[in-house]
């Protein structure tokens, strides 16, 4: 099936048929300014159009640290603040072309391609109550972040959502400074550890050689 769909970036002549897209797939309802800004060339975009009908999209983001809203900071260690991260704002496909590996060819190749721009995670937001997008980001290896009681107004209803994250590149999350410490510094803690293991209780084995060697000067 995806054989047959052509793939290619956002352009602004789109906007009527993400419009339809995005009405059909998410409950949040998207200002003007957001199909201009998304159009605009500054993100990465991919849309499926079959027939000349959009019928996937993924949008994404490769940002600095700064760009980071405050309440994900946490997503990224602090001494990567000069290092970039990818957010995903939009996936989705329509209806009729669901579950027949759509979403996840669009969610590997972006995540290629962020992957490729040496981004160190990806991370998205995603309503608590989609059950369905939930499990389809934990079973292609994202992991919950964080969770946000009042992040979407749903026809002015605050509704829950939460970070989902997948770590590339080398890239891990923000710990407190001690976990940090012991992560950084792990191998050379346990290599003391075991130095002071063995000398405060010799191992068997050089037991049983003391033993022998007092056995051999009998
Ligand atoms: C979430 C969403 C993008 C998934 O898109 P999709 O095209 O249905 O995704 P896929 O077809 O790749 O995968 C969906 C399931 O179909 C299965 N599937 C994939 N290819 C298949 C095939 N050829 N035949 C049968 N099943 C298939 C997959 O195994 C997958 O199940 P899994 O997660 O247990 O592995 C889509 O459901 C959607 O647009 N939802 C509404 C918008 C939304 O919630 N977006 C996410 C929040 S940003």
């Amino acid at each position: 099936m995806i054989d047959s769909l052509v793939f290619r970036q956002l352009y602004p002549k789109d906007i009527p048929q993400l419009r339809i897209l995005c009405s059909e797939s998410f409950p949040i309802e998207y200002p003007d300014s957001w199909y201009d800004f998304v159009t605009s060339g500054y993100f990465y975009s991919n849309a499926a159009f079959d027939q000349n009908q959009m019928v996937g999209v993924i949008i994404a983001e490769n940002k600095s640290y700064k760009q980071i809203q405050a309440e994900d900071v946490s997503i990224i260690a602090r001494h990567f603040k000069y290092n970039r991260v990818g957010y995903i704002l939009t996936l989705g496909v329509a209806k009729a072309y669901r579950s027949l590996g759509l979403g996840s060819y669009l969610l590997s190749r972006t995540l290629e391609n962020l992957e490729d721009q040496n981004c160190l995670c990806v991370y998205l937001h995603v309503l608590k109550a989609n059950k369905k997008a939930i499990a389809f980001y934990e079973n292609r290896n994202f992991r919950q972040h964080a969770s946000f009681p009042y992040y979407y107004t749903i026809k002015g209803i605050p509704c829950e959502g939460s970070s989902y994250v997948i770590y590339m590149n080398g890239g891990y999350r923000d710990y407190p400074f001690i976990i940090l410490l012991l992560k950084r510094f792990s191998l050379f803690i346990f290599i003391c550890v075991q130095k002071i293991v063995t000398n405060i209780c010799p191992n068997q084995r050089s037991r049983r050689r003391l033993k022998r060697f007092n056995c051999d000067s009998v």
